[in-house]
This record gives C-alpha cells, sequence and structure tokens, in this order.
C-alpha cells in the first residue's frame, strides 16, 4: 500500500491557463481496440497514469508490444503477436476497464477469459449487461468461481436493446460487432464523448458504423480493421477540476483545449452559481472567472448528457463553501458519496436526504485535516476543498489519485496553488516505474 499523501495549502485565487491531456476513459478503451487487428497503431495525446499503465502490461500480457514516449505522451502498439486470450487476474482487478478487451478478444479469436473485474468502493459494479447482450451476438459463458470463460463458434449480428444506457457495456459489444458478419444495432446506448472517441477510432480502423437518433449505434461487420493513428480526446473531467480549481479559489482559470460542448451541463450550473463561462471559438477553450458570492445549487447525475457522475464528488466540494442550500442526488452508481464523510471532517455541512441524496448547506470555511480519498473522483474533491481549507489537508489514498489523473497536481501548481506530494514509505508506484523504464 503505497501511503505517499498529497499536501494541499490554501494560497488564494488561482489564476492562469492550462493545457489538458488526453482522457482517461478514453485512451483506455482506444487501447482495447488495437487488439482488433495486427499491426503497429499509434496513440497521441496520452496521459501518464496508472491506468494507462495497467493497460499496457494487459496488453503486453496478451503479447502485445507497447512503447509509451511519456514525454511525447505517445503510445505505440503492436498487437501482430498477440495470441492469448486470458486476462491476468491481478490486472483485471486493478481496474475496471480490463473488462472492455473481452469484445476484441471474442471478435478476434471467438475467446476471452478474464476474471469478474469485482466492484469498486463506488458501486457493486457488476457486469450483468455485458454478459447479457454478448450472449445474444452468440456468445457461450462458463463461470468457474470468479473465472468467467466466454466463447463463440462466430459472433451474430442482432438487435440488441441495453436496459440501462451503459458505457462499458455499449463499449464492448461495439468493439465485437464491428467484426461480426451482418448489422448489429445497439439501441438505448451510452453516447459519452468517450463512446464517440471510440467511434472515430474504429471508423480510422475502416469499421462501418453509423450513428442514429435516439442513442442508436448501427454497425455493419467487416471482414477485417487495421491499424490507427488517434490523438486522444481531452479529458472532459480535468477540464472539470481544473475549472472548479478556478471557481472555489475565487480566481480565473482557463483551459485551452477543453471542448465545451462535452459539458454543458456542468458549465450551466457553474453560471448557475455566478460563475461567468467564457467559451472560445467554435467552443474549444473554456474559461471560468470566478463570482466572489457563489449560490450553492442543486444537481442530479445522470447519462450524458446529463451532469456527469464523474464530476459530483468534485462539484460537491464547490457547494461546500457556497451561498445557501443545495441538493446533490447520484442517480449512476449507488455508493459515490464516501467523500462526504472526508468533507463533514474538513467542516462542510451535509447531511444524508435519503441513500442517493445529500443535502448541503453552505459554510463560511472549509479546514484543512488529513483526509483519505476512497476512488479517483473523491481525491479530487478533496483536493479541491483543500484548495480553500484554513490551514493544511493532508491526502491519503494516493493510488486513486494516480490512477485518474496525469500530474494534475503540477497544473494546479502552475495556476498558483501549494500542492506539494510528499513520499511516504515508498512502494514503486505504477507512474514511477514506467518513467524509470522509459529514461533507463
Ligand atoms: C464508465 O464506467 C467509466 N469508466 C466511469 O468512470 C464512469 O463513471 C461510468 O462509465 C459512467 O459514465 C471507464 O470508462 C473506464 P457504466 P462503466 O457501465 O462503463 C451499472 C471514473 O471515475 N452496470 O455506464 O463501468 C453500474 O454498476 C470511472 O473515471 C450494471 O448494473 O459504467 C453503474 O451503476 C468511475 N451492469 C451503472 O450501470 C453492467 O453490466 C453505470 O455503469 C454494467 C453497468
Amino acid at each position: 500500500m503505497n501511503d505517499d499523501c498529497i499536501v494541499i495549502e490554501s494560497v488564494g485565487p488561482l489564476h492562469g491557463q492550462a493545457s489538458l491531456v488526453g482522457a482517461k476513459n478514453a485512451v483506455l478503451v482506444t487501447m482495447a481496440a488495437t487488439l482488433l487487428t495486427e499491426g503497429v497503431s499509434t496513440l497521441t495525446n496520452v496521459p501518464v497514469s496508472a491506468d494507462v499503465t495497467y493497460m499496457i502490461a494487459l496488453l503486453e500480457s496478451m503479447g502485445a508490444h507497447v512503447a509509451f514516449d511519456v514525454i511525447r505522451r505517445t503510445l505505440t502498439i503492436d498487437t501482430t503477436t498477440v495470441n492469448r486470450f486470458e486476462v491476468s487476474p491481478d490486472l483485471m482487478k486493478k481496474m475496471r476497464a480490463s473488462i472492455l478487451v473481452m469484445g476484441p478478444l471474442l471478435a478476434r479469436f471467438g475467446r476471452a477469459r478474464v476474471v469478474l473485474p469485482g466492484g469498486c468502493t463506488i458501486g457493486a459494479r457488476p457486469i450483468d449487461f455485458h454478459i447479457k447482450n454478448f450472449k445474444k451476438i452468440g456468445v457461450q459463458f462458463t463461470q468457474i468461481d470468479d473465472l468467467l470463460h466466454a466463447q463463440t463458434t462466430g459472433l451474430q449480428a442482432t438487435r440488441i436493446a441495453l436496459e440501462y444506457p451503459s458505457v462499458g457495456a455499449t463499449e464492448n459489444i461495439l468493439l465485437a460487432a464491428t467484426l461480426c458478419q451482418g448489422v448489429t444495432t445497439i439501441v438505448n446506448a451510452a453516447i459519452e464523448p468517450e463512446v464517440f472517441d471510440l467511434v472515430t477510432v474504429l471508423r480510422a480502423m475502416g469499421a462501418n458504423i453509423a450513428i442514429q437518433a435516439p442513442a442508436t449505434i448501427v454497425i455493419t461487420g467487416v471482414s477485417s480493421l487495421r491499424p490507427f493513428t488517434h490523438d486522444v480526446m481531452v479529458d472532459r473531467l480535468e477540464v472539470g477540476a481544473l475549472l472548479l480549481a478556478g471557481a472555489i479559489s475565487g480566481g480565473s482559470v482557463e483551459v485551452v483545449n477543453a471542448r465545451a460542448e462535452d459539458m454543458d451541463v456542468f458549465l450551466m450550473k457553474l453560471q448557475e452559481m455566478g460563475h461567468r463561462i467564457d467559451i472560445g471559438v467554435n467552443g474549444i477553450g473554456v474559461r471560468v472567472t470566478a463570482t466572489p458570492l457563489p449560490e450553492a445549487v442543486s444537481f442530479k447525475t445522470s447519462p450524458y448528457p446529463g451532469f456527469p457522475t464523474d464530476l459530483q464528488a468534485p462539484m460537491m466540494a464547490a457547494q461546500c463553501i457556497a451561498n445557501g442550500i443545495c441538493e446533490i442526488s447520484e442517480t449512476v452508481f449507488e455508493n459515490r458519496f464516501l467523500h462526504v464523510r472526508e468533507l463533514q471532517k474538513m467542516g462542510a455541512q451535509i447531511k444524508y436526504v435519503c441513500g442517493d441524496k445529500v443535502q448541503i448547506k453552505g459554510v463560511t470555511a472549509l479546514y484543512g485535516m488529513p483526509v483519505i480519498a476512497s476512488d479517483i473522483r473523491a481525491s479530487c474533491a478533496l483536493v479541491l476543498a483543500g484548495l480553500v481549507a484554513k490551514g493544511k489537508t493532508v491526502m491519503t489514498g494516493m493510488n486513486h489519485w494516480r490512477r485518474g489523473y496525469d500530474k494534475l497536481e503540477d497544473k494546479f501548481t502552475a495556476l498558483g496553488a501549494r500542492v506539494s506530494i510528499e513520499k511516504g514509505a515508498h512502494v514503486m508506484n505504477p507512474i514511477d516505474r514506467l518513467t524509470t523504464s522509459i529514461t533507463d
């Protein structure tokens, strides 16, 4: 267990510009997509994060050859020699995105062997939607303990209706269907920007994909796909974190390569708080200029284009020191309020209305405390709270921070924040291992 920690001290309003790299939730599935073909694919704008390191290890465990130039943030993946279809249990357990290799493996080899990814702190996170719909396209499953063996004698195109617009289930079926003869239709598909980034990748590979309203993806299978070059979409969740850093600290922050269209509802909620939002030409570039008297706003998370669940915790931090009372409902994950306890330690007035709803009464100050991050987005909420808390905030649970963000602490520092990482009893973390291997 790595007990490094991040130390945050309030220094007043943050000002400046930031330019971000690619999204974790886009790059991981794009890396999985390379399994659909043989040859060398190149990804640019790749975040240097623990999850990318884990996905590299997963692809290498299958026989791929991967090189990551962390300075240029360029990843080259050669899948010519991929010849295994089993995902190591250790890697499966490290991150949920490992399940996304199932679709490509089934399409390329007709087999996939995974360990049930298991839940995490934010919820049970079953994969029943994946399994149920893989079965509909001709996949048979056998399960021994938590080992799941999937195989098919040939995928069968059909019409799939998702009972819930699951991002992962949409992506897994989409990946498999690209090489499945016939027309596969996914109704009630997830339409997150990261799913559309995957569609862009698959089209670049030669896939035949049409998007229809409402939320329908139509895939006409092709016989083979080719390697690709792709610039990973900017991480809208890091954009949200940086804009919130500007808002919560009373400053002005611009993310020059943000795509405003990826976050309409989030930006609207910042405006409802009284913050000014300026959007660049063609919707590229977003700047927040904070109001000195922010009003607390209520919001409810929902699948895209609703308020993103991954910005719920960071946005909650901003409500804790806004004026008035608001309510936050989390409808996507059943246990995504673990940051509440930590924010309460810092002086936030938060109470549960019911299991998926909290009520927040804004306070005039938060207080620096030792706090523990329970998941990636909770870690962001606690760092944001630390930016305005009186005194020093020390956050442990750094594995979460490192999994989801690419040196976000450095971006905050460049805006004037006082944020530093202090090494604990140093257990080599994935990023150190990666950069060490690259720079050796
Ligand atoms: C993706 O997870 C993201 N992860 C999550 O980001 C994100 O919060 C989520 O989509 C929703 O936007 C990646 O892309 C790697 P879902 P995913 O399938 O695909 C339930 C972060 O912090 N469900 O849309 O797992 C599930 O339990 C992470 O970056 C089933 O019940 O999300 C959840 O309650 C967190 N059965 C809801 O659906 C299934 O088979 C939404 O899950 C699948 C999902």
